[in-house]
């Protein structure tokens, strides 16, 4: 009896840095996305360069993201054992504001503000020559075969990924590298990355390349 107390004991001491590191998943699958909602947006309304192919192609992503807004929202509330009939409201206000692009931007972008990705790694500083060389090897390796062509019809990415990057707030970036690097048609939608691998792709491609 007392063994199986401390063993309880000793299982939830255990438990606990778990679930506080690897939980949070659901809240930033919601916060990525909720990023990305305010960033298409974003895109369709300030890039003038995008061919009729690829808007639709971006209202259809859009219009998917926002419909799901509220299915990750319950998850992302299931799992940090909260309520909130607010953001639920708020977000299928989303929905209703499909067709009117300013207010969807501002509205997704204030909830973004409200619901920041959590993020473990550092992204503001620069890299060290050793980060450079150790990042550009693995953008070699893993991402410039698809991305030596800037400008595929089906993309959001409009022209080159470096300036790309710099193009937009930091924190769409990092929706952008979170949410955009889907694995394989194995993993799905699972980003495959640690963060922080995200971090070294996250510079590399913002402060190293064109
Ligand atoms: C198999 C081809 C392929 C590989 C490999 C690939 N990408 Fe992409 N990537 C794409 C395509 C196609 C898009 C545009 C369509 C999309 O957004 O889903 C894209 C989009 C992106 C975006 C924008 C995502 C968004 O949703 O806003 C980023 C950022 C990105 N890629 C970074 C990378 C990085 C970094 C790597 C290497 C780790 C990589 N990609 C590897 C094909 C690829």
């Amino acid at each position: 009896m007392r063994n199986a107390v401390l063993g309880l004991v000793i299982g939830m001491l255990m438990l606990c840095p778990i679930t506080s590191t690897a939980g949070g998943e659901h809240q930033r699958r919601f916060s990525v996305e909720l990023a990305l909602v305010a960033g298409d947006a974003r895109l369709l309304l300030t890039e003038k360069e995008m061919s009729p192919v690829q808007r639709d192609w971006i209202e259809a992503r859009l219009h998917n993201s926002v419909n799901l807004l509220p299915l990750l929202a319950r998850y992302y509330l299931q799992e940090s054992g909260k309520t909130d009939a607010a953001l639920i409201e708020s977000l299928e206000k989303l929905q209703h504001l499909f067709h009117e692009l300013q207010p969807l931007y501002d509205h997704a972008q204030s909830l973004a503000y409200q619901y920041p990705i959590n993020f473990h790694a550092e992204i503001t500083q620069s890299l060290s020559e050793e980060e450079k060389s150790q990042s550009a090897e693995i953008y070699l390796q893993l991402c410039q075969r698809c991305h030596l062509v800037p400008g595929i019809e089906k993309s959001v990415v409009f022209g080159e990924l470096g300036s790309f990057a710099r193009s937009m707030r930091p924190d769409e970036w990092l929706a952008r590298m979170i949410g955009g690097l889907r694995g394989d048609s194995y993993t799905s939608y699972e980003n495959p990355f640690s963060d922080i691998q995200i971090s070294l792709l996250f510079r590399y491609i913002r402060d190293e390349m064109p």
